[in-house]
């Protein structure tokens, strides 16, 4: 009786509810062999005001807690729904569009793209960038060997349309166009439909190619309107899922003529499409916990009320946020005719006291996760208002924010 109730309370500090299957074993041995990496006390959740990875609710936690096969009825099942809502979720047609799980993280997404979309002779892509994730879209072509042109702009300003229009214009070489849609290094929205009209009014039969990683769900874009042709995002972004898959949202007509064009027998986006509509399976083995939790995550994404439900809390914490830092007296990198609600970046004060790791530490302390900056022209540290993130937990951040400051003996209102 004394062991029961020893592992019910050591099982609980893991969330564990149901004791049955560790009573049947030496359960004391395993929860204390487990005890040693993950040590109870610290099993709170941290906030996560990051790019990523982001938090999660406790309720798409506790839905990965089983084991399922891959060839589960159950599972197939799940994973046509997964596909299903992703591409409903996207607001266009499943007879145009189709969505593409791939294992991984984001990036693996992003490169089954490039590897299936250009073909292995012949392919020229041009990349619009003004921040790290942009540049990253270069350099993966880059590494493939794809012929590429990455057109750099200010990382604290969106994509120009009148130097995109001017680069376009008499300019037929190009197979793929790429840009990112929340350029989460700075927090710039990008005007994605803008440019989808310039590539397509100038390279009609090219493709159109948007990483939408910390957007996707959150903030509005029009596939159509926008003509993109392939969107990827990542599980553990907006939609608040665990991290461990990607997605492609293709266009299908454009993704039916690919066949054979990727180098990488992993990453090919063709064959993962075609194999999951074949069979309802993944090619290898999938993520088969992160997806049970990303069903529970979608159907809390819909009882939000979707993506203006999302936007509207990310935003709202955004302005608690803003509010807040600008009462301290911080500068934001961005001018504030910028209106994303994604992720803020913050200049360094220029206060002698200020030291950001010490900064980072004090309030990771406190449970209270914020990111260095990743901009290359200034030194920033950023502030994300996604995931599982709500306007109490931005007001617990400041407060935060400034019982560290009072300890770094940095004055507020920080004056520069
Ligand atoms: C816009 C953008 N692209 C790409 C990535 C890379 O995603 P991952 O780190 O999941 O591979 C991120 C990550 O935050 C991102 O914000």
């Amino acid at each position: 009786m004394a062991l029961r109730m020893s592992i019910r309370k050591l099982a609980h500090s893991y969330g564990i509810r149901d004791i049955r299957p560790l009573c049947s074993v030496n359960a004391t041995e395993i929860l204390q062999s487990r005890q040693i990496f993950l040590s109870p006390r610290k099993m709170s959740d941290k906030k996560l005001f990051t790019p990523g990875p982001l938090g999660t609710s406790p309720t798409v936690k506790s839905a990965m807690l089983r084991d399922l096969g891959s060839r589960d009825v159950e599972f197939i099942k799940l994973i046509k729904t997964i596909r299903s809502k992703l591409v409903q979720i996207a607001g266009v047609s499943d007879s145009t569009f189709t969505a593409v799980p791939m294992q991984g993280s984001g990036t693996f997404a992003i490169e089954s793209v490039f590897q299936t979309a250009t073909k292995r002779s012949g392919a020229k892509v041009l990349v619009f960038e003004n921040g790290a994730y942009g540049k990253r879209l270069g350099k993966v072509c880059e590494v493939m060997g794809v012929e590429v042109d990455v057109i750099s702009f200010p990382e604290n300003d969106y994509i120009d349309l009148k130097k995109v229009e001017s680069i376009l214009q008499g300019n037929n070489s190009y197979t793929l166009v790429a840009m990112v849609h929340c350029e989460t290094s700075s927090g710039v929205i990008n005007p994605v439909e803008g440019v989808g009209k310039i590539v397509k009014q100038h390279l009609p039969d090219s493709d159109f190619f948007v990483d939408a990683m910390s957007s996707f769900g959150a903030i509005p874009l029009d596939l159509e309107a926008a003509k993109v042709d392939y969107l990827v995002s990542s599980v553990n972004k907006c939609l608040e899922g665990v991290p461990g898959f990607s997605y492609a949202i293709a266009r299908l007509n454009k993704l039916l003529g690919c066949k054979g064009n990727s180098r990488s027998i992993s990453l090919d986006l063709f064959e993962q499409y075609d194999n999951l509509e074949k069979t309802n399976q993944f090619r290898f083995t999938p993520p088969t916990h992160t997806m049970l939790a990303f069903a529970q995550a979608i159907q809390e994404f819909e009882t939000e009320g979707g993506v203006e439900g999302r936007s509207a809390r990310y935003r709202e914490n955004c302005t608690i946020l803003k509010a807040g830092m600008k009462e301290m007296g911080f500068k934001e990198f961005l001018s504030p005719n910028h209106e994303g609600y994604i992720i803020t970046s913050y200049c360094f004060p220029q206060d002698k006291n200020f030291n950001f790791n010490n900064f980072y530490m004090k309030l990771n302390e406190r449970d209270q996760v914020i990111y260095p900056g990743k901009v290359l022209d200034a030194d920033c540290f950023r502030i994300g208002s996604i995931g599982y993130l709500f306007p109490n937990d931005v007001r617990h951040l400041l407060k935060c924010i400034k019982d560290v400051c009072k300890e770094m003996n940095i004055t507020l209102p920080i004056k520069e």
